[in-house]
């Protein structure tokens, strides 16, 4: 059995020309392919399928998913097979896109399914007859969230990051920040930047998994919706990257970066406010966006 230990990441700063202090908490760096936030949330998964000696992680996703990636690559790591459930029968007749090709390469047996039954699965957590098919498997849900997921993603902060006033995140499913608002100091305010448009519901995810209030999610910044981008977006994107020579993404990173930015010069933030941004990762993704939208980060 491998153990799973993720190291701490370096803390980085980005100069800007206003009083506050703005750090970035690099745990893209946590691993060369599991990375960010989805390292977090396998961790405990991992360890609870290790004990369950399940030999399979099974888990959903959509042709881009980060979360897809990363399970595959933390099978291949820890000594599990693995089993990507894809959206979209009609890929199953075309060229795997960089995430499903490696995820391929990486061992993981991808099944592609029609949207119905995708969202049947995924939405009413229907696995009865999932578990039956494969017997010996573990199932992760789409985007990786649950509480063993929240409780991994609780040890994102540690000792270095209690002097920080604002600690900023961006949210998919909510089960990342759920975790940081957990182990936030009572004095840190936990900002949510969230992917995706109409994102109301996600307050509702979180209060499945912490009753603390102290944290605000900021809708402003979702670009027009999950995966949708700006030409505004990807240029900023691109000189983020090469000003601070911190790598950020168009899908969750760069529209973070983008809003914690913003929100400065905006004087959102008090004086001398020192604000540590969590950098989740989603690295991979890149490839594919270049390739499918011929706009290149
Ligand atoms: C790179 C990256 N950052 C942030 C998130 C959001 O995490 P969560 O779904 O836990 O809110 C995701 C997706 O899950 C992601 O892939």
């Amino acid at each position: 059995m491998k153990h799973i230990i993720i190291p701490a990441c370096p803390i980085q700063s980005i100069s800007t020309p206003y009083t506050v202090q703005l750090d970035v908490l690099r745990e893209d760096l946590n691993h060369p392919l599991i990375q960010g936030n989805k390292f977090r949330k396998l961790k405990y998964n991992l360890i609870e399928a290790q004990k369950l000696n399940l030999d399979t992680l099974l888990t959903f996703g959509g042709a881009y998913s980060n979360h897809i990636h990363a399970t595959a690559a933390a099978a291949k790591a820890f000594g599990f097979k693995s089993i990507g459930i894809i959206r979209g029968e009609e890929l199953a007749t075309k060229e795997l896109n960089p995430t499903l090709k490696d995820a391929q390469n990486m061992g993981m047996d991808l099944k592609f399914i029609s949207r119905t039954e995708y969202r049947d699965l995924t939405q009413n957590h229907n696995y009865h007859h999932l578990q039956e098919q494969f017997p010996n498997t573990y199932i992760l849900p789409e985007g990786g969230s649950n509480e063993l997921a929240v409780k991994g993603c609780e040890e994102i902060l540690d000792e270095r990051t209690s002097a920080y006033d604002f600690i900023c995140v961006p949210m998919g499913t909510a089960g990342t920040i759920s975790g940081i608002i957990r182990s936030a100091k009572p004095h840190q305010k936990v900002l949510g930047f969230p992917a995706l448009k109409g994102a109301d519901f996600l307050k509702e995810s979180i209060e499945a998994y912490t009753t603390h209030t102290h944290y605000e999610i900021i809708n402003a910044y979702h670009f027009g919706g999950y995966a949708k981008f700006t030409d505004v977006l990807i240029k900023f994107v691109n000189n983020f990257s090469a000003e601070s020579q911190i790598p950020v993404e168009p899908i969750y990173t760069g529209k973070m970066f983008y809003g914690i930015l913003d929100l400065i010069e905006n004087d959102y933030f008090p004086e001398n406010s020192k604000i540590l941004a969590i950098h989740t990762g989603g690295l991979q993704g890149i490839e594919g966006f270049n390739k499918a939208h011929k706009q290149f980060i």
